[in-house]
């Protein structure tokens, strides 16, 4: 059999380990559109616990848990206040219209992942004004995707929270990588009720660094999960006997070593090593974009979670391709960039090999003209 490829395209394509197959195979079940799946209700309370919060709703992936969300705190012609290069903005086939029925008022996303503060109190809609949607909900992602992961803080997110709810307006946490961003600022004292405290849900992704096969998780108050829940019914997402499919989630949010948190701090230090090895080859270039605003080398210390973004001075399609023959995938991005994540089935001495493999694929494709840019990424 070939060698199974080192591949760092998503942390996405990371696969179920054997204790979540075994609690998938002896999952107590029931019909949890009924709620009477003891370990869809289990998932559900363990992560709102976690989170601080009221309840939790067990969703089929991190895109349908941002739906019902907006569609929990929205109505039809209302707007929403996200980034520009938000995954909600961009890379949900605009779920927001089609369905939710609204607006979304796009601001620039800035390179430590946050939006600037003025600019989001500033683009409230003057709701006495017949011409103008009716602001109805203020996003954040957490982490920051298109600037190589970055972690927003509890003070940051306090501090747009104020700005919403001092219009009336809640905030919702795109939280796909939210425990990378808490697992990098765990030094800082950070943990997970205070980073998922100031925002009225969250939704989190089982499905990508944790390892689970499938799923999401929306947490918030009583009230709003239970409107996220009829949502959830609205958009074909009840599922019968899910608990086979919420028992690897469990497993994942155990604690300690026998969870898949704690140990998302390996995969950031493996990304960071991977860039530094990076940043020293001819023909890797920064990321450019909102990664790391300065031309030049790629800057590792701009590695905070487990995305490596980076350009390179040559064709990224024969790079890739290179790669690829050597057993090692990485992603197209957006913005004309490479992209590396890793997840637990990337191990230290893997990424070893991704180094060899990388300079040798350098050294098979000369430098000639630049990659073609596009802004949507997928995973
Ligand atoms: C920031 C962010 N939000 C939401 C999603 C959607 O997750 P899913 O692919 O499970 O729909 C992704 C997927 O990569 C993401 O990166």
């Amino acid at each position: 059999m070939p060698e199974r490829p080192i591949d760092l395209r998503s942390d996405t394509v990371s696969r179920p380990t054997a204790a979540m197959r075994e609690a998938m195979a002896h999952a107590e079940v029931g019909d949890d559109v009924f709620g009477d799946d003891p370990t869809v209700n289990a998932l559900e309370e363990r992560a709102a616990e976690l989170l601080g919060k009221e309840a939790g709703l067990f969703v089929a992936t991190g895109t349908m848990g941002n739906l019902v969300a907006q569609l929990a705190h929205l109505g039809r012609g209302q707007e929403t206040i996200a980034g520009r290069y938000h995954h909600v903005t961009l890379d949900e086939a605009a779920g927001h219209a089609v369905i939710v029925g609204t607006s979304i008022r796009t601001l620039e996303d800035r390179a430590d992942g946050t939006l600037e503060p003025e600019a989001i109190a500033d683009a409230f809609r003057d709701p006495s004004d017949v011409h103008e949607p009716i602001t109805g909900l203020v996003v954040l992602e957490n982490a920051h995707a298109h600037s190589m992961g970055q972690p927003l803080s509890p003070a940051y997110t306090r501090t747009i929270a104020a700005i919403a709810h001092g219009r009336g307006v809640p905030l919702h946490v795109d939280g796909a990588r939210f425990w990378n961003a808490v697992i990098a600022q765990h030094d800082a004292g950070v943990s997970a009720p205070d980073l998922a405290g100031p925002a009225d849900t969250v939704s989190f992704c089982l499905s990508k660094g944790l390892g689970c096969p499938v799923g999401s998780v929306v947490v918030g108050s009583r009230a709003v999960i239970a409107r996220a829940r009829r949502a959830r019914k609205l958009v074909g997402g009840g599922m019968r006997q899910a608990g086979v499919l919420a028992a690897p989630g469990l497993v994942a949010l155990r604690d300690g070593p026998e969870g898949m948190i704690d140990r998302l701090a390996d995969d950031h230090a493996n990304a960071r090593r991977l860039a530094e090895a990076l940043a020293d080859m001819d023909g890797i270039r920064s990321p450019g974009g909102i990664a790391q605003p300065a031309a030049g080398s790629l800057d590792p210390s701009r590695v905070a979670t487990n995305f490596v973004l980076f350009k390179v001075d040559r064709d990224r399609a024969a790079f890739l391709a290179s790669l690829r023959a050597r057993n090692v995938l990485m992603l197209e991005y957006a913005h004309g960039q490479v992209r590396a994540a890793t997840h637990h089935d990337v191990t230290a001495a893997d990424i070893d090999k991704v180094i060899l493999a990388t300079r040798d694929a350098l050294a098979d494709t000369g430098a000639s003209a630049g990659a073609i840019d596009r802004v949507g990424a997928p995973g």
